[in-house]
């Protein structure tokens, strides 16, 4: 099992901070937020890390993180020219992900608690070909991805709604995937969406509409730093989380 971290992006609602350097350097508790990232990786047994990053900070990210060797994992770069959506950044994944092999995707800003071990475990005995995601309760789905389940077999997701107006359930899709190669094959099946961004929920709804989607839910704290507020409390809470 590898491990994909999406860490590029311009982070526009963290401005004017995000124009000094990329959203997923920027200061949680004593590290930069990307390592909460790598260390919920290693913990769950996945050191062969690949990181997807901008241009801008790419020099920040290896004198900090190196080859990983000190935070215990093997880390790959690549660099992510434009922002294009993140099933267009997880693109860059292939080729680092060889056939047959199944691969964890975190969003670099999804910052959260659980164990990823048990996830993974239950989503290694799933078929090829298939994908799992995981969710999470929210106070206001209406910002994120928010699954509908399928009316006869409630351990699979019948399609995700992305930031609907009024959310079926209390429940989001978190930034947290996991896949194996055949993700790439359907991200080239993906149009463009209204921004212009090639959507990971478009990908995901692919693997639902042939009910190859399944779901775990995260039992502790998660947060999408990608917010003023939400990076302050990211900080607080997570402050002593890593040595
Ligand atoms: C993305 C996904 C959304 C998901 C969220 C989690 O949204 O499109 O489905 O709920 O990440 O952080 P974005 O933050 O890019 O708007």
């Amino acid at each position: 099992m590898k491990g994909v971290i999406l860490a590029g992006g311009t982070g526009s609602r963290l401005y004017p901070l995000t124009r000094l350097m990329n959203k997923h350097l920027l200061p949680v508790g004593k590290y930069p937020m990307v390592c909460y990232g790598i260390d919920r990786l290693r913990r769950a047994g996945i050191t062969d890390i690949l990181l997807i990053i901008s241009k801008q900070s790419a020099g920040l990210y290896t004198d900090f993180l190196g080859s990983g060797a000190a935070f215990g994992v093997s880390l790959t770069y690549k660099i992510q020219e434009a922002a294009g959506g993140i099933a267009e950044a997880l693109k860059l994944a292939e080729g680092f992900i060889f056939t047959g092999e199944r691969f964890v995707v975190l969003l670099g800003d999804n910052l959260f608690m659980d164990d990823l071990t048990p996830y993974v475990e239950t989503y290694l005995l799933q078929q090829a070909g298939t994908a799992k995601v995981l969710l999470k309760p929210v106070d206001d789905a209406r910002r994120y991805g928010v699954p509908v389940f399928d009316a006869k077999d409630s351990s699979l997701i019948a399609y995700i709604e992305e930031k609907p107006n009024r959310p079926k359930n209390k429940l989001c899709v978190t930034g947290i995937y996991m896949y194996d190669t055949a993700v790439f094959e359907l991200i080239g099946k993906v149009s463009p969406s209204k921004r212009g961004e090639l959507e990971i929920t478009d990908v995901n709804n692919l693997y639902a509409a042939v009910r190859r989607l399944s779901y775990d839910v995260l039992k502790e704290w998660w947060s999408d730093a990608g917010t003023f507020q939400s990076l302050s409390e990211a900080g607080e809470k997570l402050k002593d989380l890593l040595p």
